[in-house]
């Protein structure tokens, strides 16, 4: 089975590289000149345990390959997987460009039948709309179906999230799409749950806005905790027993950052206000999250007076411990103030130098 994967950023080069692993054949795709070198010559691009080894032993193998070029990529490929960006826009909806960029090349240059497999995340009903763009602008005489396959992985522990994935979802609207997806995640040897289209799109939203509202919730029981003398951490442990609850995400902090949880929050509030619903659970949880990025701020504020000429040092700049990645990390949106207010900053990140 020839893969093509476009996009080799955290979802698409795990997601290529891990394909590869499974003994498929895979060539990811990118617009990134440079980063295509460097994969080329073995050097991992981003920071995600094990990534680098078996992007090295996958290319050694001849099972994983790189390129820049769209007719390469697409021309003969049976199965397409897209992981570009669907970034947040100013209204709060995802940016769809760059996925339908894809689209676009992928119409251009498939010479052979294909299934397009959308792994980016993307608010209901995409699916359909990339489906047509591609058929609106196919250049030869092919067969081209698109299915959902949302990606749960977190950044830290990609490859292992994807290797030993808790379940794959895939979204089809035919048996012949829904049989090549089982084929390809079969030496995965992981549960599929196999759904249509627009509920495999909703899965992935449901999913991230789920996580976000028990971020948003601990921080809110947290700051009750601190008005009234209870210990979070220890109420924390108290709930973790409850198997109705679960022991994840229970951690209360300064909010949740990253390039999900922030902009798939607004995407669905966006995507309930386009469909006349008032999402108010989700509403709240965003609100909480923007309050609680500058708690420790206005906390160390209130107790020092004045950050000015003060040499403040800030130990992890990352959203989250074990990435290099900064995309709306709460820690940025502090330094931002203590700069702003005169503090002279140092920063430590153990994987972000
Ligand atoms: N990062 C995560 O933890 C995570 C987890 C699950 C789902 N997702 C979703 O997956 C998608 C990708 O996220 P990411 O963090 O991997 O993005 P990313 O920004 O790290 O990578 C995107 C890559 O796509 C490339 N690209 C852009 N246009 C292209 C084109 N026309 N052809 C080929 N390559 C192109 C970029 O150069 C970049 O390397 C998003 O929709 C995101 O919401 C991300």
């Amino acid at each position: 089975m020839k893969i093509t994967v476009a996009g080799t950023g955290y979802v698409g080069l795990v997601a290529g590289a891990c394909f590869a692993e499974k003994g498929h054949d895979v060539l990811c795709v990118d617009i990134d000149e440079n980063k295509v070198n460097a994969m080329k010559k073995g050097i991992c691009p981003i920071y995600e345990e094990n990534l680098e080894d078996l992007m090295i032993k996958n290319y050694k193998a001849g099972r994983l390959d790189y390129t820049t070029d769209y007719k390469t990529a697409y021309k003969d490929a049976d199965v397409i997987f897209i992981g570009v960006g669907t970034p947040e826009k100013e209204d709060g909806s995802a940016d769809l460009s760059y996925v339908k960029n894809v689209a676009c090349q992928i119409a251009e240059n498939a010479e052979k039948n294909c299934l397009v497999v959308v792994k980016s995340t993307v608010p209901v009903g995409t699916n359909d709309k990339i489906e047509a763009l591609i058929k609106e602008n196919l250049a030869h005489d092919v067969k081209i179906e698109v299915a959902s396959n949302p990606e749960f992985l977190a950044q830290g522990h990609a490859v292992r999230d994807t290797l030993f994935a808790k379940r794959i979802v895939i979204g089809t609207e035919s048996q012949e799409a829904e049989n090549l997806l089982q084929e390809i995640y079969k030496p995965f040897n992981l549960p599929i749950v196999s759904v249509n289209r627009k509920s495999a799109e909703m899965i992935k939203y449901a999913c991230n806005n789920f996580l976000a509202l028990k971020i948003s919730y601990m921080n809110d029981i947290a700051n009750l905790c601190d008005l009234m003398g209870a210990n979070v951490e220890d109420v924390a442990k108290g709930m973790s027993y409850d198997t109705r609850i679960g022991n994840s995400f229970l951690n209360a902090g300064i909010g949740y950052g990253g390039s999900c949880l922030p902009k798939d929050t607004k995407a669905l509030n966006y995507i309930a206000s386009q469909n006349g619903y008032d999402l108010k659970i989700i509403k709240a949880v965003v609100d909480v999250n923007e309050k609680q990025k500058v708690k420790l701020f206005n906390k160390a504020l209130k107790r020092l007076k004045s950050f000015d000429g003060l040499k403040v040092a800030v130990l992890g700049v990352t959203f989250k411990p074990g990435t290099d990645d900064l995309r709306e990390a709460p820690a940025v949106a502090n330094i931002k103030l203590l700069l702003e207010k005169g503090a002279n900053v140092h920063l430590y990140d153990p994987v972000r130098n």
